[in-house]
């Protein structure tokens, strides 16, 4: 694809199958072309590595970390389970979500939590909200060690952020959707895979080998779930889309 920006003509010109296509630079169409190439360079330079959420590295967008909180904030979960944790940013994210609005608590599933970032988890201020699981997300053992700290009736919203291959995705779509009762999410992240595809970084095959994928296979053949976008909760601005690296990562329980 080729994109000219032209800030003296205040022109963003994209290369289309039928020729050359013109936007004004100042136009919500020139901010969703260069939006995706700020999110596809973002992540080759590793933009989102970072960050810190209240003393821990986490690894996320912030679009995507507000996003999130939304979400939360609307459905009220009692418990967020996330798999992937690598220096529990995230964890102590939601957890400081829960904090604020006095509800919920936090499960967090990694392969290898290693000892430094397990010790600064453990020590951290909101540590009474986390729990924390060892073992491959899509491991049975795992996966009735997360059910069995859940109660009947609670309500469960599940992030699935660990090995990202449309199989394993794919696998813990299958064995984390029976925890996510009717209104309430699971959500498969860094779908941006299949837009870095050929770029530095990335491995042969991510056009198709990405969570995206296996959340899409999932909907098709869960009619429980449904891949839906969460819509603004407040927009004044012209933007109606997200920059996000979970692209078609939200499967809302519809049924
Ligand atoms: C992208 S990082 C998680 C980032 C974290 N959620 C945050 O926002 O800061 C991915 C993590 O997944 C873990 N992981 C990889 N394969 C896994 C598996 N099969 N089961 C559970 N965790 C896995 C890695 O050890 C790593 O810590």
């Amino acid at each position: 694809m080729r994109l000219t920006i032209d800030t003296d003509a205040r022109t963003v010109t994209e290369e289309a199958a039928d020729g050359p296509r013109a936007h004004p630079l100042d136009s919500a169409a020139a901010f969703r072309l260069i939006s995706e190439q700020w999110l596809a360079v973002g992540w080759t330079q590793k933009y989102i590595y970072g960050f810190t959420w209240l003393g821990r590295p986490i690894i996320q967008l912030p679009e995507d970390m507000v996003r999130i909180q939304e979400v939360i904030y609307r459905v009220k979960p009692d418990v967020i389970v996330e798999t992937g944790v690598a220096h529990g940013g995230s964890l102590v994210y939601y957890s400081s979500l829960c904090k604020a609005t006095d509800r919920g608590r936090v499960i967090g599933v990694d392969i290898e939590i290693r000892k430094h970032n397990r010790a600064a988890i453990e020590a951290h201020p909101l540590a009474s909200y986390i729990t924390l699981i060892e073992g491959s997300s899509t491991d049975e053992t795992t996966v009735a060690k997360v059910r069995n700290l859940i109660r009947p009736g609670e309500r469960v919203l599940v992030l699935l952020d660990s090995c990202h291959t449309k199989a394993h995705v794919r696998a813990e779509l299958e064995a984390y959707a029976p925890l996510v009762g009717p209104g309430s999410y699971l959500v498969a992240t860094d779908g941006i895979m299949s837009q870095v595809a050929g770029r530095p970084g990335s491995k042969p095959g991510w056009e198709w080998d990405n969570p995206s994928e296996a959340a899409r296979e999932f909907a098709e053949t869960n009619p429980a779930f449904a891949l839906e976008e969460p819509g603004f909760l407040f927009n004044e601005g012209k933007i109606e889309h997200h920059v996000t690296h979970w692209q078609s990562a939200y499967l809302r329980r519809v049924a």
